[in-house]
């Protein structure tokens, strides 16, 4: 295959409605800064684009849920999220926005074109509308039951309960979110798309021409697509918040959001070479361009099938490959950052790379678990426990303690210089030694080219592997010990440290792609400009020069302890417990009161209610939420299991008066027999609150 002439490499568009979470990292931002970062590396002609996706229905709702405007969630969020990226070592040539009058620009020429040309369709359809607000409402303005698990509150395009995908007519008793009404049907015409009219296209350039060198998860759904019969699809909606359907008379019609967000990949071109002085065509109109879109799974449907027909039409490059990720779950369940199990970004950035001096080693070490465990082929998990063994047992234990030793050994044993190399003593070691690193060199371009970041990032570790193997079996510091009755030991010192430095210069180019703040400060220790990082140089051993004098070693990562593990589990945790809590406020909210069936009053009367105080607190082992209380009633001693560990800290509680039902029967909890129960009041949020006494009352004291 002939190289490229350029590259333009895209990363899907991040809504910039909130924080993103590292399962999207993982899925389209990490691969392809590896794969750019290692383009860049070759010297080829490369243009790395992204930017926020700033239209859609996500934006006025999240709008709507913090009281704001959809100008004011576009703003807040595009500036986190494009820092956030920086500081996790992803770089962009352009971060641009969907917002800009230049991408409005792009992509109403973009629809202008197909529609000019006959390419698009016009029908008319009945669609739900809110006669309140006077506006016809998207799927995720419409709430109902779920005709799947009889939800109350499910959207029209999914149920947040079972997950179901639906359709706002397939939803019970909808209802209007603006207003609360009761909407009804009136028509409405939008353009279409014909995807049907494309299938013999589609079956051809990706079921046949891309069968083998595409994902198999991508090619997989296309063909699921393709076979069961392409739909025309709406490419405009009757919404205020989106780029105007440039035609006279569609007043309050905008660009459905997908057809205008991958036209961004081509307004942030436009604008980066107007940035750069340089011509945006021949990247999107030259066959000799290499287009690439690295995407999360839910993206394929647009990015193999819908875009590349867009761009077909309007006599665009066709993509080279789509390379998508499967799902990154988190400790067991999917991620998700509306049922609060996920970890952002921006509170990875703030845990764990600003917190300390030289954080950024911290970003290496998300990027370097993320691909090491990179969904390429199936779902995958992320565990804070296997986080913590692949720093320490690969980046420190591996990687870092090679390079230190190198270091130490070389200021120790050769004066801090590179040491010469003797050629008359090279053996069968050395000679392995140096094929390793030209065999490494080859096997990684050839997985990086063919979008296999996981096993590429496994080769380069597995070199240092062998290199610490090495320097194991050369023991240099024995050698060292014998000098004084075998001088010429020192030769054989000088030529293990020689190729041990020449073998982490080679570590540093090739670890650039994957962990380039470490490549960096490698650098600096070896005392060498970036040029060094260049590709063509890995596979050499006359890269540091003889006599040249290094820096002391730095270490490169620091071991993570137990401890901090355990503070993000918990944290975790937390946090989802507090989504929990939100989202049942809300469903609170909205419910009506409704009262326990009528007693009488020797139902009433059968309770044994009394005052006491609570003399001990402590957490039940292996129970998040339980509390081993003794409870001093006055008249005797009590021991109550109860269930507000998530609410109050044991030391808060000593001396507290509670109200107590004394005579509800004995029940065994974790193995502890809890004889009573203590009454506490439940705020609207979820917040539980002693129930307050006028002063402290006697022990024993009835309550009726
Ligand atoms: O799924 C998403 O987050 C979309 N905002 C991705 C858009 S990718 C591209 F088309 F811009
Ligand atoms: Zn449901």
């Amino acid at each position: 295959m002939t190289t490229p002439k350029r590259y333009l490499v895209t990363s899907a568009l991040p809504y910039a409605n909130g924080l993103k979470h590292i399962g999207h990292l993982a899925g389209a931002y990490i691969p392809a800064d590896i794969y750019v970062r290692y383009l860049k590396a070759q010297l080829r002609d490369v243009v790395f684009v992204c930017g926020s996706d700033e239209h859609g229905t996500a934006i006025p709702i999240q709008a709507m849920k913090e009281g704001t405007t959809a100008q004011a969630i576009i703003d807040k969020y595009h500036p986190i999220i494009e820092q956030n990226f920086k500081d996790l070592g992803i770089h962009f040539d352009i971060y641009h926005r969907t917002s800009s009058p230049l991408h409005h620009e792009t992509a109403q020429e973009f629809f202008t074109v197909l529609n000019n040309n006959g390419d698009l369709e016009i029908k008319t359809s009945e669609q739900y509308f809110d006669e309140a607000t006077q506006t016809f409402l998207a799927d995720r303005f419409i709430k109902g039951t779920c005709p799947n698990c009889s939800y109350d509150n499910a959207f029209g395009d999914q149920c947040e309960k079972c997950g179901k995908s639906l359709s706002p007519d397939e939803l019970i008793n909808p209802v209007s979110t603006l207003s609360g009404n009761v909407p009804i049907k009136k028509e409405t015409s939008h353009w279409y798309l014909p995807l049907n009219k494309h299938e013999d296209f589609l079956r051809e350039w990706v079921l046949k021409e891309h069968k083998n060198d595409w994902r198999a998860n991508v090619v997989g759904q296309v063909k699921s697509w393709v076979d069961g019969g392409l739909q025309p699809r709406a490419v405009t909606r009757d919404l205020d918040w989106g780029i105007q359907v440039p035609v006279k008379d569609a007043a309050g019609k905008v660009l459905y959001v997908w057809f205008d967000a991958p036209i961004g990949y081509i307004s942030a071109t436009k604008q980066w070479a107007l940035n750069h002085g340089k011509d945006w065509k021949p990247y999107w109109y030259e066959n000799d361009t290499q287009l690439v879109h690295f995407i999360g799974k839910d993206n394929i449907v647009f990015h193999a099938i819908i875009f590349p027909v867009m761009l077909k039409l309007h006599g665009n490059v066709l993509p080279a490959n789509v390379p998508s990720n499967e799902f990154m779950n988190l400790e067991g369940d999917k991620m998700s950052t509306s049922r609060g199990w996920s970890i952002e970004m921006d509170d990875y950035i703030n845990d764990w790379i600003k917190k300390e001096n030289g954080g950024e080693s911290m970003a290496d070490v998300l990027r370097y678990y993320l691909t090491a465990i990179a969904p390429e082929t199936k779902d995958s998990e992320f565990t804070w426990k296997g986080f913590q063994d692949a720093n320490n047992s690969e980046l420190v234990s591996v990687l870092g303690n090679y390079v230190n030793r190198t270091f130490v050994l070389m200021h120790k044993l050769c004066n801090g210089k590179v040491p010469p190399f003797h050629n008359d003593l090279i053996d069968d070691l050395d000679k392995q030694l140096i094929q390793d690193i030209a065999n490494t060199k080859l096997k990684v371009e050839t997985l990086l080219e063919g979008y296999k970041f996981r096993e590429a990032q496994f080769e380069v570790i597995d070199l240092a592997r062998k290199a610490n193997q090495y320097m194991q079996k050369k023991e240099p510091w024995i050698l060292a010990k014998y000098l004084p009755e075998s001088p010429s030991n020192q030769h054989l010192i000088d030529n293990a440290l020689h190729l041990c430095l020449q073998l982490t210069a080679n570590l540093a180019i090739l670890i650039n792609p994957f962990l380039p703040f470490t490549a960096k400060k490698m650098l600096h220790m070896m005392k060498v400009v970036e040029k060094l990082l260049e590709w063509q140089n890995a596979g050499r051993v006359d890269l540091l020069k003889v006599g040249y004098s290094l820096r002391e070693p730095q270490l490169l990562f620091r071991k993570i302890e137990d401890e901090e593990i355990a503070n993000q589990l918990e944290k975790l945790k937390i946090k989802k417990t507090k989504v929990e809590e939100n989202k049942s406020v809300e469903i609170e909210k909205e419910a009506t009161v409704v009262l326990k069936p009528e007693i009488v009053f020797d139902d009433f009367g059968k309770l044994d209610l009394r005052i006491g105080t609570i003399t001990a607190a402590e957490k039940v082992e292996k129970a998040d939420k339980l509390l081993k209380l003794e409870v001093d009633l006055g008249f005797e001693k009590r021991t109550i299991v109860s269930g507000i560990a998530m609410h109050f800290k044991p030391e808060e509680l000593v001396g507290q008066q509670v109200t107590v039902v004394c005579n509800l029967a004995p029940r065994k909890m974790r193995g502890i027999e809890s004889n009573g129960m203590i009454l506490l009041a439940e705020d609207k949020s979820g917040k539980l609150h002693f129930l307050q006494t006028n002063g402290i009352i006697d022990a024993g004291s009835t309550v009726s």
